[in-house]
């Protein structure tokens, strides 16, 4: 069993929408993109997962919490291009469109709460998160938000389609055992790692769900 981590301000959307209108300010005056959570190099390997895995680059994907949009900033760059970023902070989405219009980026970002069950979003071949797991990990009803955030997630996922996820806050084996009801591991992205005492560990773990066989499905179709 994982132990609930501490509930605290970056858990919350007042937390973030101070933090982005500072960025959009900071943006605005100086140009500066703000922060990469997690550093660029976690970027440059997403993409090269993305290539590796020969995903074509027609592909419906969506950035779930994509705070400034940089992501996939990068990955329309890279000819991804049936992009769609969102994030319950409406300044962020603010930075985003800003950011992506200055770079002549196409990228549509909208405001939206992954935890809301009315969600407009579906069928994607590819989920992204970067630490926005994390935040809502942070957040007060982190054990019941975590569960909505699987289930919406999965129903906005193709059955083909995979979620990357990408934190610093659980260990792969701890974000497989909350995620089993819904996913299966297909594979680990490598991400940097440090040696202490002799063990090796990584600071961030990067890795990739394929969604859940639903059997209940196959039956129905079966029995037509
Ligand atoms: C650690 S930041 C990461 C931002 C971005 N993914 C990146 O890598 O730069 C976490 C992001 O998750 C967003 N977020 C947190 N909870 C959310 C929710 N329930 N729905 C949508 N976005 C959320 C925050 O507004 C913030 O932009």
């Amino acid at each position: 069993m994982c132990d609930e981590l501490e509930h605290c301000e970056l858990g919350t959307q007042e937390y973030w929408n101070k933090r982005y209108k500072e960025e959009v300010k900071n943006y605005q005056n100086h140009g500066d993109v703000g922060e990469i959570w997690f550093g660029e190099d976690i970027v440059d390997r997403l993409i090269k997962w993305a290539k590796t895995a020969q995903i074509e680059k027609s592909c419906k994907v969506l950035d779930i919490g994509c705070g400034n949009g940089m992501l996939l900033i990068e990955l329309y760059n890279e000819g991804f291009q049936n992009v769609i970023g969102v994030d319950y902070s409406e300044n962020a989405i603010t930075l985003a469109r800003s950011i992506a219009t200055k770079f002549e980026c196409n990228i549509e970002f909208t405001v939206c709460d992954i935890i809301d069950q009315n969600t407009h979003l579906s069928d994607f071949d590819i989920i992204l998160d970067k630490g926005t797991y994390d935040a809502i990990s942070l957040s007060f009803n982190a054990k019941e938000n975590r569960n909505k955030y699987i289930e919406n997630v999965q129903k906005i996922l193709k059955e083909t389609g995979v979620l990357i996820i990408t934190s610093c806050n659980w260990t792969k084996d701890e974000l497989i055992e909350q995620f089993q009801s819904h996913f299966d591991l297909k594979e680990s992205i490598p991400t940097p790692e440090f040696k202490f005492g002799g063990k090796v560990g990584n600071v961030v773990t990067s890795i990739v769900f394929k969604r859940k066989i639903n059997i209940e499905n196959y039956l129905i179709l079966f029995y037509l």
